[in-house]
């Protein structure tokens, strides 16, 4: 391998955040057992604060950003994987603190890495990434809550997003009735195409949110927004219902009373993708890459290299993203 590659580099210059590729060897990278050549990674809303220099994410720059990353092993000193083999690396402090997946190569240790499913390719798991990860994970908790795909309509909130577009896929693949909540009035044939059975719109889901409970309709609800939205889907879920809760695209606050715990025994189910344990984890990629693996899955991903997230930076963070984004590191 040669000792120089490419990454997208974030400094503060003059109190403002730029972002640069920049050449880096592999003499730069942190420490860590394994080392993996990147061929792809993905944007998650994540990426994008730490990327413009938003605080809560990233408190050390200059910095490389990438929560995800993909790609093959160069070498791993404690044997858990062999040169050659295919991983998936998403999460822990990956584009966090640590040089992240916008780097065509990583040092990580080697307990952050799964191996890639073999039904999968390495894009694929990006088009997946994180998000499906988190997507998964929601399913997994809604499911072991004893929701059910008889058991009637499940609501995706920001379902136009990351998140939410792997979520509407995997939830109509595993049989469910899936109702989308949307802000983009000119994408419910893409949230159709995806599986989505109804769709509503933000404000409809908000009517009459002020009341202390509302007329119960979802079985469960696989929210990635937070704030009133989330507390409006808690307060119309049916008795015994479960509600899942990763993000704050809108908020991170909840408005709410305790009526729907105590009144309807709702559950509220917290989800986080980063520390997920890895036997967890290694099962849910599982499942993504066989039953639940979306039927479009290719046709729903917009692929950039490493040098065209600018504008993806932007719109993830003003909520206009459509679906994922996969980011090409081979050709950086
Ligand atoms: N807990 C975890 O492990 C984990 C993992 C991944 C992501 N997350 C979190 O999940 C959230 C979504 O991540 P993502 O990567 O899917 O981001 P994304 O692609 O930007 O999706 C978020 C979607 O939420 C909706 N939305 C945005 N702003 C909104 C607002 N003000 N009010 C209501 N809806 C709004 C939009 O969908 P519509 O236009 O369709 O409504 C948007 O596309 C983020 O907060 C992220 O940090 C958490």
């Amino acid at each position: 391998m040669s000792n120089y590659f490419h990454a997208l580099v974030t400094e503060e210059k003059d109190g403002q955040f730029v972002r640069q590729i920049r050449e880096r060897s592999v003499n730069d990278l942190p420490e860590g057992e394994l080392l993996v050549k990147v061929h792809y990674s993905s944007l998650n809303y994540k990426d994008a604060l730490s990327a413009l220099g938003r605080p809560g994410v990233t408190k050390r720059y200059p910095h490389t950003p990438g929560i995800d990353a993909a790609g093959e092993v160069v070498s791993c000193a404690n044997g858990a994987f062999a040169a050659g083999d295919q991983v998936i690396v998403t999460g822990y402090d990956l584009g966090m603190n640590t040089t992240g997946g916008y780097s065509q190569y990583i040092r990580v240790p080697s307990a952050w890495a799964v191996r890639l499913p073999k039904e999968l390719t390495l894009r694929e798991s990006m088009i997946l990434g994180t998000a499906g990860l988190t997507a998964g994970l929601s399913l997994h908790q809604l499911a072991r809550g004893g929701v059910r795909p008889e058991g009637g309509e499940v609501l995706v909130t920001g379902a136009t997003g990351g998140v939410g577009s792997i979520a509407v896929s995997i939830l109509a693949k595993a049989g469910y009735t899936v109702v989308a909540a949307t802000g983009k009035s000119s994408e419910h044939e893409f949230l159709q195409a995806l599986g989505a059975r109804h769709i509503i719109s933000r404000e409809e889901l908000l009517r009459d949110a002020h009341h202390p409970l509302l007329k119960t309709r979802w079985n469960g609800v696989l929210d990635v927004v937070g704030g009133e939205m989330l507390a409006a889907a808690i307060k119309s879920t049916n008795y015994g219902g479960v509600v899942t809760c990763c993000g704050l695209a809108a908020s991170p606050e909840l408005p709410l009373n305790v009526f729907p715990f105590i009144l309807r025994a709702v559950s509220l189910v917290g989800i986080d993708s980063a520390q997920c344990p890895t036997e967890l984890r290694r099962e849910v990629w599982q499942r993504l890459a066989g039953e639940w693996r979306p039927e479009h899955l290719l046709q729903t991903a917009t692929e950039v290299p490493l040098d065209g997230l600018e504008e993806s930076f932007h719109a993830i963070l003003k909520g206009e993203s459509r679906g994922r984004t996969v980011v090409n590191l081979i050709d950086a």
